[in-house]
């Protein structure tokens, strides 16, 4: 039903398996001084192993310290860092994925290229022949120029960037001389590939028209061109959970045809969709956080298995961590990311009871299966907490976690208990382990108001309905906002936050998305307004030191919500993971839930 994925293609003289491609991903695993790390290699190494056709190590430094883009973004700018590259290749070359690396410099992104000098130009391009010689020597099978982003050759390329009035004024000539002078040292049968910025989406920026020329252009050059895209809003490029699959693959159907084959980059999750791609727009699919969420993503899809495909649902964490924190990436459903470590057996048999059927419980579950476990899950709904994340517009994706799951279960032998467990039920199975994943109650004011004060999670659950209605949502944190957007659509919705801003603590570019969603539906948010008082009817609060009476039809409490732990067994290890431990987010108890059943 795939094959379109499987058949191999050509990126100048090297033959690659399949269309896929993992692309450029900074996972901040190497080190601060530049060089590789263990861990960088094993995710790679792990990606490899799952058969992508080719892998392009995450951005690299050609200048440094000048042209740094990241805390620790390798370094391919000297000698130096030669026998890293020369290790990396060695251990890559061990799978049939081709490798490659992008090459990176940051460039000056406030000021452009206009004020350097000819000198100066002459220098970096050296630098970018340099690191390609380096990967060339140690065995990479090509380059890649990173010409997106609003990085270095991005602002070359750009007319918003690039207003020179001499020869590099020629925007294209930088990256083509680049091309040539790589060329020049390493040969023209050494492939050289660009991540190009078809479009800036910027006004006076790149646009498709430029795009296409451009490609044009570097047809001649490279020898493989990813559609992606240039210097304007960062969410176009890391996408928050509501875009939807393959929604910029017409950025790679644009400038086909071409004589060198061209990916289609940015949401492609499903096999269907990469197939539908290559039949229509694109040479090549591109699949970045689809190959974090899972690497044996092709082999699945290969083999017929998709339904145990874990796919990425979007949930930004990883990029919360490269681009929030500047620290290691994480994943939000593989909580391998990070430690590549495999699952081994158990020594001894254990029986364990987990109770919680939320993402926290669901993956102790597995684990512990896997390993060997004989493992009793209780649950009263499948999926817990999910059901009502996914419920909010542009949530969706959620589900499919709850999907896999699903299916996880069912493969594994776990004897699943289908009601919500007393402790007798737990005692009753006499376990060796008891894994407490019971998730989080609402937080509700007090006096608690019926039929007038309504928790976040029963409106969700639709136990509660409202139309054309005014209501208040106390609490704008991420709870809060999401469900104002669920509301909005058919009603007049104020949230009101004590703190500053809306939404605080999520990732920067969701939370820019969900805010703009708000304002489009035309919630009105009141941050730094306190709650003093809720009636039937009305809703006191209090902003600089003055009270505001707001009339509402119904007030929806998002204060948040507080850990709930039912019960605990005496005299076995008992473990309280997830919500049910603090409440946080699907990583946070994905990624406890690995832990303890890695341990027990
Ligand atoms: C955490 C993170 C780090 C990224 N780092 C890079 C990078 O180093 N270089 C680059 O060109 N793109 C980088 N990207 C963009 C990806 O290569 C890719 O274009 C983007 O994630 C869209 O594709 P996807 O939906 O398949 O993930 C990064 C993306 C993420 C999520
Ligand atoms: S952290 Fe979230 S967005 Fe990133 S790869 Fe994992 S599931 Fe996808």
């Amino acid at each position: 039903m795939y094959d379109e994925i499987f058949e191999p293609i050509n990126i100048g003289k090297i033959a690659v398996e399949n269309r896929a491609i993992f692309p450029p991903i900074s996972t901040n695993f190497g080190r601060e001084d530049g060089h590789l790390s263990e861990l960088f290699i094993k995710h790679y190494e792990r990606r490899a192993k799952g058969e992508v056709g080719l892998l392009i190590v995450e951005n690299s430094s050609v200048s440094y310290p000048e042209g740094k883009h990241g805390a620790y973004e390798p370094r391919i700018d000297s000698w130096d860092f030669y026998e890293d590259w020369k290790n990396f290749a060695k251990r890559l070359k061990k799978y049939s994925s081709k490798i490659s690396v992008e090459l990176t410099h940051e460039g000056w992104k406030n000021k452009g290229v206009n004020f350097l000098s000819d000198e100066k130009i002459e220098e970096i391009i050296e630098d970018y022949v340099t690191a390609s010689e380096i990967a060339c020597k140690v065995g990479f099978d090509m380059v890649e120029i990173q010409g997106a982003h609003g990085l270095l050759v991005n602002q070359f390329l750009s007319p918003l960037t690039n207003s020179r009035d001499d020869s590099w004024g020629k925007r294209e000539e930088f990256a083509v001389e680049i091309r040539k002078r790589i060329a020049k040292r390493c040969g023209w049968d050494f492939p050289v590939t660009i991540r190009l910025a078809i479009n800036d989406f910027k006004e006076g920026g790149i646009n498709l028209e430029e795009g296409k020329r451009l490609a044009n252009v570097f047809q001649d050059y490279y020898q493989m061109i990813q559609a992606d895209i240039g210097l304007g809003r960062k969410e176009l490029r890391l996408e928050p959970m509501p875009f939807s699959q393959g929604w910029r693959a017409y950025l790679a159907e644009k400038i086909r045809p071409l004589k060198v084959p061209v990916a289609a980059v940015g949401m492609i999750r499903e096999p269907e969709v990469a197939v539908k791609i290559l039949c229509e727009k694109a040479d090549m699919v591109v699949l970045g956080r689809t190959l974090i969420a899972d690497p044996d993503w092709l082999i699945k899809v290969r083999e017929g298995r998709v339904k145990e495909i874990r796919k990425c649902i979007g949930c930004s964490e990883c990029i919360k961590a490269r681009h929030d924190e500047d620290t290691m990436i994480r994943c939000g459903i593989n909580p391998q990311v990070g430690r590549e470590i495999e699952i081994r057996e158990a020594s001894v048999r254990k029986r364990i009871a987990i109770v919680g059927g939320g993402p926290g419980g669901l993956e102790a579950a597995r684990i512990a299966a896997v390993r060997g476990h004989e493992v009793h899950l209780f649950y009263d709904e499948f999926g817990g907490t999910l059901n009502l994340a996914k419920i909010p517009p542009g949530k969706e994706k959620i589900q499919w976690l709850i999907d896999y799951y699903r299916e996880e279960i069912e493969k594994c032998d776990i004897v699943v208990h289908h009601k919500k467990a007393l402790k007798g039920d737990i005692i009753d199975i006499e376990p060796n382990v008891v894994i407490l994943a019971t998730g989080s109650k609402p937080l509700l004011p007090s006096p608690p108001l019926r039929n007038y004060v309504y928790p976040f999670n029963e409106v969700l659950r639709g136990d509660v309905r409202f139309e054309e209605k005014k209501i208040v949502i106390g609490g704008g944190g991420l709870v809060g906002c999401e469900t104002a957007n669920f509301l909005a659509d058919n009603n007049e919705v104020m949230i009101v936050e004590m703190l500053p801003e809306m939404a605080m603590g999520m990732e920067t570019l969701s939370r820019r998305y969900l805010l703009k969603e708000l304002n489009k539906k035309d919630v009105r948010m009141l941050t730094c307004t306190k709650i003093v008082d809720i009636g039937y009817g009305e809703i006191i609060v209090e902003q600089d030191g003055e009270q505001i009476l707001i009339e509402a039809d119904a007030f929806i409490a998002a204060f948040g919500s507080r850990p709930f732990v039912p019960f605990r067994v005496e005299s076995v290890p008992n473990y309280i993971i997830g919500d049910a431990s603090s409440v946080r987010n699907i990583y946070s108890a994905v990624n406890e839930g690995f832990e303890v059943a890695t341990k027990i």
